[in-house]
Protein backbone atom coordinates (compact mmCIF):
# COMPACT_ATOMS: atom_id res chain seq x y z
CA UNK A 1 0.00 0.00 0.00
CA UNK A 2 1.77 3.39 -1.19
CA UNK A 3 0.29 6.95 -0.03
CA UNK A 4 -2.09 7.93 -3.08
CA UNK A 5 -0.68 11.91 -3.06
CA UNK A 6 -0.86 11.47 -7.06
CA UNK A 7 -4.18 10.77 -6.93
CA UNK A 8 -5.96 12.53 -4.48
CA UNK A 9 -5.88 15.78 -6.39
CA UNK A 10 -9.10 13.85 -8.43
CA UNK A 11 -11.22 11.94 -5.41
CA UNK A 12 -14.01 11.20 -6.91
CA UNK A 13 -16.19 11.85 -3.45
CA UNK A 14 -15.45 12.96 0.23
CA UNK A 15 -15.38 9.22 1.38
CA UNK A 16 -11.85 8.78 -1.00
CA UNK A 17 -10.73 11.49 1.47
CA UNK A 18 -10.15 9.20 4.49
CA UNK A 19 -6.85 7.93 5.65
CA UNK A 20 -3.39 8.68 4.77
CA UNK A 21 -3.44 11.31 7.74
CA UNK A 22 -0.06 12.65 8.18
CA UNK A 23 2.06 11.74 11.00
CA UNK A 24 3.58 14.75 12.71
CA UNK A 25 6.85 14.81 14.95
CA UNK A 26 5.57 16.76 18.62
CA UNK A 27 8.17 19.35 19.24
CA UNK A 28 6.87 21.78 22.37
CA UNK A 29 5.14 19.12 24.85
CA UNK A 30 7.87 17.17 24.76
CA UNK A 31 10.45 19.14 25.67
CA UNK A 32 13.07 17.82 27.73
CA UNK A 33 12.01 14.39 26.41
CA UNK A 34 14.58 12.69 23.70
CA UNK A 35 12.43 9.64 22.83
CA UNK A 36 10.52 10.86 19.51
CA UNK A 37 7.11 11.35 19.79
CA UNK A 38 4.72 11.61 16.54
CA UNK A 39 1.29 12.08 16.58
CA UNK A 40 -1.39 10.15 14.05
CA UNK A 41 -3.47 13.22 12.56
CA UNK A 42 -6.77 11.78 12.46
CA UNK A 43 -8.79 14.79 13.21
CA UNK A 44 -7.33 15.73 9.53
CA UNK A 45 -9.78 13.00 8.09
CA UNK A 46 -13.15 14.66 6.27
CA UNK A 47 -14.71 13.72 9.46
CA UNK A 48 -12.94 15.04 11.69
CA UNK A 49 -12.15 11.89 13.38
CA UNK A 50 -10.53 8.29 13.52
CA UNK A 51 -14.03 6.91 12.72
CA UNK A 52 -13.99 8.07 9.05
CA UNK A 53 -12.20 5.26 8.72
CA UNK A 54 -14.92 2.83 10.04
CA UNK A 55 -18.09 4.54 8.69
CA UNK A 56 -17.59 3.44 4.75
CA UNK A 57 -16.38 -0.09 5.31
CA UNK A 58 -19.49 -1.03 8.14
CA UNK A 59 -21.52 0.10 5.41
CA UNK A 60 -19.67 -2.04 2.44
CA UNK A 61 -19.66 -4.84 4.73
CA UNK A 62 -23.44 -4.51 5.28
CA UNK A 63 -24.47 -4.50 1.67
CA UNK A 64 -22.07 -7.21 0.60
CA UNK A 65 -23.43 -9.32 3.45
CA UNK A 66 -27.36 -8.60 2.32
CA UNK A 67 -27.91 -6.86 6.01
CA UNK A 68 -28.32 -3.46 4.17
CA UNK A 69 -30.37 -3.34 1.09
CA UNK A 70 -31.52 0.12 -1.31
CA UNK A 71 -33.92 2.54 0.85
CA UNK A 72 -32.69 0.93 4.40
CA UNK A 73 -31.87 2.53 7.61
CA UNK A 74 -28.62 2.55 9.60
CA UNK A 75 -29.15 2.91 13.27
CA UNK A 76 -26.32 3.27 15.85
CA UNK A 77 -25.82 4.16 19.27
CA UNK A 78 -22.98 6.63 18.93
CA UNK A 79 -20.91 9.30 20.90
CA UNK A 80 -21.02 11.33 17.87
CA UNK A 81 -18.19 10.36 15.40
CA UNK A 82 -18.54 7.60 13.94
CA UNK A 83 -22.70 8.52 13.36
CA UNK A 84 -20.95 11.42 11.29
CA UNK A 85 -18.97 8.35 9.03
CA UNK A 86 -21.96 6.72 9.10
CA UNK A 87 -23.95 9.46 8.22
CA UNK A 88 -21.59 10.70 5.39
CA UNK A 89 -21.37 7.45 3.56
CA UNK A 90 -24.86 6.82 3.78
CA UNK A 91 -26.16 9.68 3.21
CA UNK A 92 -24.51 9.70 -0.58
CA UNK A 93 -26.23 6.17 -0.83
CA UNK A 94 -29.39 6.81 0.16
CA UNK A 95 -29.43 5.74 3.46
CA UNK A 96 -31.49 6.87 6.21
CA UNK A 97 -29.74 7.55 9.50
CA UNK A 98 -30.79 7.00 13.38
CA UNK A 99 -28.38 7.70 16.06
CA UNK A 100 -28.97 7.65 19.68
CA UNK A 101 -26.32 9.24 22.13
CA UNK A 102 -25.74 9.96 25.67
CA UNK A 103 -26.81 13.52 26.97
CA UNK A 104 -23.38 13.66 28.47
CA UNK A 105 -22.12 14.30 24.55
CA UNK A 106 -21.32 17.77 23.26
CA UNK A 107 -24.42 19.66 21.76
CA UNK A 108 -21.93 20.27 18.86
CA UNK A 109 -21.84 16.87 17.71
CA UNK A 110 -25.83 16.47 17.63
CA UNK A 111 -25.94 19.53 16.02
CA UNK A 112 -23.43 18.13 13.29
CA UNK A 113 -24.70 14.91 13.09
CA UNK A 114 -28.44 16.34 11.74
CA UNK A 115 -26.72 18.68 9.46
CA UNK A 116 -25.47 15.92 7.36
CA UNK A 117 -29.32 14.59 7.76
CA UNK A 118 -29.52 12.13 10.51
CA UNK A 119 -31.87 12.05 13.24
CA UNK A 120 -30.97 12.02 16.99
CA UNK A 121 -32.24 10.51 19.80
CA UNK A 122 -30.92 11.90 22.87
CA UNK A 123 -30.82 8.81 26.03
CA UNK A 124 -29.19 9.33 29.65
CA UNK A 125 -25.96 8.95 30.45
CA UNK A 126 -25.72 7.46 33.97
CA UNK A 127 -28.21 3.96 33.47
CA UNK A 128 -26.31 1.04 33.53
CA UNK A 129 -25.70 -0.53 29.69
CA UNK A 130 -28.58 -3.16 30.55
CA UNK A 131 -31.03 -0.49 30.66
CA UNK A 132 -33.78 -0.05 28.40
CA UNK A 133 -32.70 3.54 28.34
CA UNK A 134 -29.19 3.20 27.85
CA UNK A 135 -27.65 4.41 24.29
CA UNK A 136 -27.04 0.87 22.82
CA UNK A 137 -30.34 -0.41 23.83
CA UNK A 138 -32.39 2.02 22.64
CA UNK A 139 -30.13 1.44 19.17
CA UNK A 140 -30.78 -2.24 19.02
CA UNK A 141 -34.90 -1.75 19.73
CA UNK A 142 -35.04 1.03 17.05
CA UNK A 143 -32.77 -1.55 14.67
CA UNK A 144 -35.22 -4.30 15.29
CA UNK A 145 -38.30 -2.00 15.09
CA UNK A 146 -37.37 -0.09 11.36
CA UNK A 147 -38.36 -2.06 7.91
CA UNK A 148 -34.74 -2.27 6.67
CA UNK A 149 -32.84 -1.10 9.44
CA UNK A 150 -29.45 -2.35 10.40
CA UNK A 151 -27.36 -1.76 13.27
CA UNK A 152 -23.94 -0.70 12.39
CA UNK A 153 -22.73 -2.33 15.66
CA UNK A 154 -19.48 -0.76 15.79
CA UNK A 155 -18.29 -2.08 19.16
CA UNK A 156 -19.18 -5.84 17.84
CA UNK A 157 -18.65 -5.47 14.12
CA UNK A 158 -15.12 -7.05 12.83
CA UNK A 159 -15.77 -4.63 10.00
CA UNK A 160 -14.56 -1.99 12.60
CA UNK A 161 -11.22 -3.55 13.71
CA UNK A 162 -10.78 -4.42 9.90
CA UNK A 163 -10.99 -1.01 8.31
CA UNK A 164 -7.60 -0.27 10.95
CA UNK A 165 -5.72 -3.33 10.10
CA UNK A 166 -6.22 -2.63 6.41
CA UNK A 167 -5.74 1.53 6.54
CA UNK A 168 -4.28 2.71 10.20
CA UNK A 169 -2.09 -0.05 10.82
CA UNK A 170 -0.28 -0.48 7.07
CA UNK A 171 -0.36 3.41 7.07
CA UNK A 172 1.89 3.74 10.17
CA UNK A 173 4.06 1.13 9.18
CA UNK A 174 5.11 3.06 6.01
CA UNK A 175 5.16 6.52 7.40
CA UNK A 176 7.39 5.13 9.86
CA UNK A 177 9.48 3.21 7.30
CA UNK A 178 9.05 0.69 9.41
CA UNK A 179 10.70 2.26 12.40
CA UNK A 180 7.53 2.03 14.76
CA UNK A 181 8.49 1.25 18.03
CA UNK A 182 5.28 2.25 20.02
CA UNK A 183 1.45 2.93 19.53
CA UNK A 184 -0.42 4.50 21.96
CA UNK A 185 -4.57 4.59 21.22
CA UNK A 186 -7.67 4.43 23.19
CA UNK A 187 -10.32 1.80 22.98
CA UNK A 188 -13.91 2.53 22.64
CA UNK A 189 -15.16 0.09 20.64
CA UNK A 190 -11.53 -1.10 20.76
CA UNK A 191 -11.60 -1.24 16.88
CA UNK A 192 -8.24 1.18 16.55
CA UNK A 193 -6.13 -0.42 18.83
CA UNK A 194 -7.26 -4.22 17.83
CA UNK A 195 -6.69 -3.44 14.05
CA UNK A 196 -4.05 -1.41 13.89
CA UNK A 197 -1.94 -3.34 16.62
CA UNK A 198 -2.52 -6.62 15.10
CA UNK A 199 -1.20 -5.40 11.70
CA UNK A 200 1.80 -3.77 13.27
CA UNK A 201 2.38 -6.74 15.38
CA UNK A 202 2.41 -8.88 12.41
CA UNK A 203 5.15 -6.57 10.62
CA UNK A 204 7.31 -6.63 13.61
CA UNK A 205 6.32 -8.36 17.23
CA UNK A 206 8.42 -6.35 19.13
CA UNK A 207 6.40 -2.71 18.92
CA UNK A 208 4.59 -2.23 21.98
CA UNK A 209 0.84 -1.70 21.88
CA UNK A 210 -0.19 0.75 24.89
CA UNK A 211 -3.98 1.47 25.49
CA UNK A 212 -5.23 4.58 27.50
CA UNK A 213 -7.91 4.96 29.45
CA UNK A 214 -9.74 7.64 31.22
CA UNK A 215 -10.31 6.75 35.12
CA UNK A 216 -13.87 5.22 35.43
CA UNK A 217 -13.54 3.39 32.61
CA UNK A 218 -13.32 -0.93 33.18
CA UNK A 219 -10.87 -1.55 30.57
CA UNK A 220 -7.43 -0.92 32.14
CA UNK A 221 -8.44 -2.39 35.47
CA UNK A 222 -9.79 -5.59 34.00
CA UNK A 223 -6.50 -5.17 31.76
CA UNK A 224 -4.36 -5.76 34.83
CA UNK A 225 -6.62 -7.64 37.01
CA UNK A 226 -8.98 -9.98 35.27
CA UNK A 227 -11.57 -8.67 37.36
CA UNK A 228 -14.64 -6.23 36.48
CA UNK A 229 -14.47 -3.15 38.24
CA UNK A 230 -17.94 -0.84 38.74
CA UNK A 231 -17.45 1.82 36.17
CA UNK A 232 -17.81 5.37 36.57
CA UNK A 233 -18.75 8.63 34.62
CA UNK A 234 -16.14 10.43 33.27
CA UNK A 235 -16.20 13.07 30.52
CA UNK A 236 -13.08 12.70 28.40
CA UNK A 237 -15.25 11.65 25.29
CA UNK A 238 -14.97 8.54 22.36
CA UNK A 239 -12.57 6.14 24.71
CA UNK A 240 -13.37 3.83 27.30
CA UNK A 241 -16.23 1.84 28.60
CA UNK A 242 -18.44 0.41 30.86
CA UNK A 243 -18.10 -3.28 29.40
CA UNK A 244 -15.26 -5.18 27.37
CA UNK A 245 -16.31 -4.36 23.73
CA UNK A 246 -16.20 -7.10 21.12
CA UNK A 247 -13.92 -5.37 18.94
CA UNK A 248 -11.59 -5.28 21.22
CA UNK A 249 -8.77 -8.08 21.20
CA UNK A 250 -6.65 -7.29 24.44
CA UNK A 251 -4.27 -9.92 23.59
CA UNK A 252 -2.85 -7.35 21.23
CA UNK A 253 -2.67 -4.63 23.60
CA UNK A 254 0.99 -4.82 26.03
CA UNK A 255 0.44 -2.22 28.53
CA UNK A 256 -2.74 -0.22 29.88
CA UNK A 257 -2.60 3.70 30.76
CA UNK A 258 -4.84 5.49 33.03
CA UNK A 259 -5.78 9.07 32.88
CA UNK A 260 -7.24 11.66 34.69
CA UNK A 261 -9.90 14.52 32.83
CA UNK A 262 -8.27 16.98 34.21
CA UNK A 263 -4.75 15.73 32.66
CA UNK A 264 -6.38 14.73 29.96
CA UNK A 265 -8.09 18.01 29.25
CA UNK A 266 -4.83 20.06 29.95
CA UNK A 267 -2.71 18.06 27.41
CA UNK A 268 -5.02 18.60 24.79
CA UNK A 269 -5.43 22.61 25.30
CA UNK A 270 -1.45 22.53 25.38
CA UNK A 271 -1.48 20.47 21.87
CA UNK A 272 -3.65 23.34 20.35
CA UNK A 273 -1.53 25.98 21.87
CA UNK A 274 1.82 24.79 21.62
CA UNK A 275 1.63 22.54 18.87
CA UNK A 276 -1.16 23.58 17.01
CA UNK A 277 -2.66 20.99 16.81
CA UNK A 278 -6.97 21.10 17.66
CA UNK A 279 -7.89 18.41 18.80
CA UNK A 280 -10.49 16.86 21.30
CA UNK A 281 -9.70 15.61 25.54
CA UNK A 282 -8.99 12.07 24.26
CA UNK A 283 -5.69 12.96 22.04
CA UNK A 284 -4.32 14.70 25.59
CA UNK A 285 -5.24 11.69 27.37
CA UNK A 286 -3.29 9.75 24.94
CA UNK A 287 -0.52 11.78 24.06
CA UNK A 288 -0.24 12.46 28.37
CA UNK A 289 0.28 8.30 28.15
CA UNK A 290 2.54 8.46 25.67
CA UNK A 291 5.12 11.15 26.72
CA UNK A 292 4.85 9.13 30.49
CA UNK A 293 6.50 6.20 28.42
CA UNK A 294 8.64 8.25 26.03
CA UNK A 295 10.56 9.80 29.60
CA UNK A 296 10.87 6.44 30.90
CA UNK A 297 12.16 4.69 27.94
CA UNK A 298 14.34 7.90 27.28
CA UNK A 299 15.37 6.29 23.78
CA UNK A 300 16.40 8.55 20.76
CA UNK A 301 16.32 5.59 18.76
CA UNK A 302 12.13 4.86 19.34
CA UNK A 303 9.13 5.70 17.28
CA UNK A 304 6.05 6.82 19.44
CA UNK A 305 2.58 6.87 18.31
CA UNK A 306 0.10 8.64 19.40
CA UNK A 307 -3.76 8.73 17.77
CA UNK A 308 -4.73 12.00 16.96
CA UNK A 309 -8.62 11.11 17.39
CA UNK A 310 -10.71 14.24 16.93
CA UNK A 311 -10.95 17.78 16.00
CA UNK A 312 -11.07 20.08 18.75
CA UNK A 313 -13.94 22.09 17.59
CA UNK A 314 -16.81 19.37 19.17
CA UNK A 315 -15.94 20.48 21.94
CA UNK A 316 -15.52 24.56 22.29
CA UNK A 317 -18.26 24.27 25.07
CA UNK A 318 -16.24 22.12 26.90
CA UNK A 319 -12.73 21.98 27.32
CA UNK A 320 -12.01 24.98 25.76
CA UNK A 321 -14.16 26.87 27.87
CA UNK A 322 -12.43 27.97 30.87
CA UNK A 323 -15.88 28.88 32.35
CA UNK A 324 -16.60 24.41 32.04
CA UNK A 325 -12.92 23.65 33.11
CA UNK A 326 -13.91 25.52 36.22
CA UNK A 327 -17.61 24.24 37.23
CA UNK A 328 -15.62 20.94 36.61
CA UNK A 329 -13.43 21.51 38.82
CA UNK A 330 -10.41 20.96 36.35
CA UNK A 331 -7.49 23.46 37.69
CA UNK A 332 -6.07 25.14 34.74
CA UNK A 333 -2.80 26.07 36.22
CA UNK A 334 0.54 26.23 34.55
CA UNK A 335 -1.41 27.35 31.35
CA UNK A 336 0.29 30.66 29.82
CA UNK A 337 -2.74 33.35 31.08
CA UNK A 338 -4.43 31.62 33.90
C1 LIG B 1 -12.75 10.57 20.08
C2 LIG B 1 -12.34 9.16 19.84
N1 LIG B 1 -12.83 8.47 18.83
C3 LIG B 1 -12.45 7.19 18.60
C4 LIG B 1 -11.53 6.54 19.37
C5 LIG B 1 -11.10 5.15 19.06
O1 LIG B 1 -12.10 4.36 19.39
P1 LIG B 1 -12.29 2.86 18.97
O2 LIG B 1 -11.71 2.05 20.06
O3 LIG B 1 -13.77 2.77 18.95
O4 LIG B 1 -11.68 2.60 17.66
C6 LIG B 1 -11.04 7.18 20.41
C7 LIG B 1 -10.07 6.50 21.23
O5 LIG B 1 -8.93 6.75 21.28
C8 LIG B 1 -11.43 8.51 20.65
O6 LIG B 1 -10.93 9.18 21.65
Amino acid sequence: MTHPDTTRATATSAIDLVGWTPLVRLTRVTEGIRTPVYGKCEFMNPGGSVKDRIGQAIIEAAEAAGHLKPGGTVVEATSGNTGLALAMAASSRGYRCIFTMPDKMSIEKVRLLRAFGAEVLITPTDVPHDDPRHYTQQAERIARETPGGFLADQFYNPANPRAHYESTGPELWEQSDGRITHFFAGAGTGGTITGTGRYLKEQNPEVRIVGVDPVGSVLAPFFHTGEMPEGETYQVEGLGNDKIPGALDLDVVDDYRVVDDATAFRMARRLTREEGLFVGGSSGLIVHAGLEVAREIDDPDAFVVCVLCDWGEHYLTKLYSDEWMAEHGFPLHGEPGS
